[in-house]
């Protein structure tokens, strides 16, 4: 395109599209909007609205839209850069000049594509003559034949260091372009020109448009340095901005629902011979945030596949935190974790494809990985360092840039936070030894390479209502009872907060059947297990700026929400009766058919494991 988009939406901001739109259709203004009648198609009463805001116009009725260079094109049959120049001229916009040189640029970037895919062509031809006899035996030592060099378009560039030069000079294509495309480099003091690429077996690399830009070149010996060298940056090429094999595995993306990242192009080649056509690498640097938003085009959660080595964690969590500024509702990232040493290429070659999709199928979300990296190993023994951890992880939601995905990943971790914090309460005491703590912190699925058990979802929402029915119907009385209970026990805790200090253990096991309740009794246990102060005053505070301000009015811990707190009854007496009170419930609880609760825990988890725990239970109890 001959403008640049900054320049356009200069020239649209400066464009009062009402005042243009009004030209011909008579506009109301109801708000920030103009409406009328849409000039698209006959109507009568209004579905046409303009907004300078958004510079743009839209008919609800017909579903015409679009900006004031539209506008121009459809209402006065412009041209496009004729409806540029218009604007422009109108609203002071100074335009770059398009001079014949400006032309002879654009014709000339056309044909730098042809001389890169010229250059294709000869490696590719290479690869077959007997120059490539060594490029090809390597190729054949990784598994790739001549089919896949044809799909790949993989060449070789001979040794001589001249040999593309020659051939190009046979095109005609003159010393400077042969530079410009990349495939040469310039004469200086020391030597004269000389190809880019020698001895290298060839990977040609295109842009989304599926069009050569550029090329990597791979060293025949295990041991040479650099392994890989990559075109430079050109007008063709950006490696920040393309990714290797995307133009193809866009279209697979789709169907598969996802798209893979590995990191280089033989991983990429192993994949999609394995049946994962959607596959992509970066170009020889780590991911930058141009290609995360390419792939976010493609589909919402990218996969992407690390060894699971020391150094691919670290460029796993490279990954995590470039994303985390850059997350948006519904669009995240998983990764998933090769056995260490392992690259998807050399796992295919010894797993196959059925493994590979298992551990696919395993990739662990954004949030996981953040969680395990600032815990895993780690001891959090004391207040403080439970206190540490919040802080670093605040810190990470606090890069979120979405206000939404940042609260989720707030909610995400307390619940971490807490489900470790129980398991050490269970702990008893004497078992935490040295060994204990080597690895406190480790979830349900330990190890990155545990597949994530999955939910029940074969079950249909009916059979699942008429089980919950048949628990319920037995269990209402003690239900009743139960509730009454688990009130007075969150009134109690709200009165002495310290409780989930001196009692956790106890709390830990209690679990309230209301969730407003249950959150209420998890955000005291994330409190005491980050070392905070259990005093009265601040912990309401607390929750009031949790929302929770109804629910403590409903307890009593204030009169109305906003309320001033109410004077305290004695310690020794509130924490007595909470103790009563829980054993209470826990007697009420236990009462419960053992059926009936993993019922319940089904219906609130939806886990398979509970699932089958509850369809054990039942069968038996028909028996
Ligand atoms: P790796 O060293 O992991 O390569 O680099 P690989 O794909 O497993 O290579 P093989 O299997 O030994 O052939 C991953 C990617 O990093 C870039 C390349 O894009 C490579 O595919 N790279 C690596 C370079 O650009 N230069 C290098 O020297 C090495
Ligand atoms: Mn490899």
């Amino acid at each position: 395109m001959r403008y640049g988009e900054g320049l356009l939406e200069e020239i649209r901001r400066r464009t009062d599209l009402v005042q243009l739109v009004g030209r011909r259709v008579k506009l109301i203004r109801k708000g920030r909007v103009m409406w009328g009648c849409c000039p698209f198609h006959a109507e009568k009463s209004p579905s046409f609205k303009v907004e300078n805001e958004r510079h743009a116009y839209k008919c609800f009725g017909c579903g015409a839209g679009g900006d004031a260079f539209k506008w121009l094109v459809e209402t006065e049959g412009l041209s496009f850069p004729e409806a540029v120049e218009k604007l422009a001229g109108e609203a002071g916009v100074e335009l770059p000049k398009w001079s014949p040189d400006d032309e002879a640029r654009e014709q000339k970037k056309k044909s730098l594509y042809e001389i890169v895919d010229l250059a294709a062509q000869f490696y590719e031809a290479q690869l077959r003559e007997n120059a490539g006899q060594e490029a090809r035996n390597y190729l054949k030592r990784r598994g790739l034949d001549g089919a896949a060099a044809k799909q790949f378009r993989l060449g070789y560039a001979p040794a001589s260091g001249q040999a593309l030069i020659e051939f190009l000079k046979t095109k005609n294509v003159t010393q400077d372009d042969m530079v410009a495309a990349g495939l040469a480099r310039p004469a200086d003091e020391n030597r004269g020109l000389r190809d880019f690429f020698f001895n290298r077996v060839m990977f040609a690399i295109a842009d989304g448009r599926g069009r050569v830009i550029a090329f990597g070149g791979r060293a025949l010996e295990e041991d040479a340095k650099p392994k890989y060298i990559n075109s430079g940056e050109n007008s063709l090429f950006s490696k920040g901005f393309n990714l290797y094999n995307f133009a193809t595995a866009r279209a697979a993306a789709i169907k598969a629902g996802t798209v893979l990242v590995a990191e280089g192009y033989m991983d990429v080649i192993a994949l999609v011979r394995g049946g994962f056509a959607h596959a992509v690498a970066p170009l020889g640097t780590a991911l930058t945030s141009d290609q995360l938003q390419l792939l976010w085009k493609t589909a919402p959660e990218p996969i992407l596949a690390f060894d699971g080595d020391a150094a691919g964690q670290k460029a796993a969590l490279r990954a995590a935190h470039l994303a985390l500024p850059q997350l948006k509702a519904g669009y995240s990232l998983r990764f998933a974790f090769l056995p260490a040493g392992e690259d998807p290429d050399s796992y295919l070659a010894k797993s196959g494809p059925q493994a590979m999709r298992v551990l696919l199928d395993a990739a662990l979300p954004l949030s996981e990985v953040l969680w395990r990296a600032e815990t895993e190993g780690r001891d959090f023994s004391t207040p403080e360092r439970r206190a540490g951890l919040e802080r670093t992880l605040t810190g990470l939601t606090a890069q979120i840039g979405d206000a939404k995905v940042a609260d989720y990943y707030r909610r995400d971790f307390d619940q971490k936070i807490f489900d470790s914090f129980k398991r050490r309460v269970q702990q008893p005491r004497q078992d935490r030894g040295p060994a204990y703590r080597g690895q406190p912190f480790r979830g349900k699925n330990q190890g990155p390479f545990r597949p994530q058990p999955g939910t029940a979802e074969a079950v249909s929402p009916a059979v699942k209502a008429s089980l919950l029915a048949r628990a319920g119907q037995a269990g209402q009385a003690r239900e009743g009872a139960l509730a009454l209970k688990e009130v007075e026990l969150a009134g109690l805790l709200l009165e002495k907060p310290a409780l989930a200090l001196s009692q956790g253990e106890k709390l830990a096991e209690l679990v309230f059947r209301d969730p407003s309740l249950d959150r209420l009794r998890h955000e005291l246990l994330n409190l005491a297990a980050s070392g905070s102060s259990l005093e009265k005053a601040p912990v309401l505070n607390h929750f009031m700026r949790l929302g929770m301000a109804e629910l403590l009015a409903r307890l009593g811990a204030t009169s109305k929400p906003g309320a001033p707190i109410p004077e305290s009854m004695p310690e020794d007496e509130t924490e007595a009766r909470f103790l009563r009170a829980a054993a209470d419930f826990r007697a009420m609880a236990e009462g419960e058919p053992e059926r009936d609760r993993a019922l319940r825990r089904f219906a609130a988890e939806g886990s398979e494991e509970a699932w089958h725990e509850a369809r054990r239970l039942l069968r038996s109890s028909h028996e």
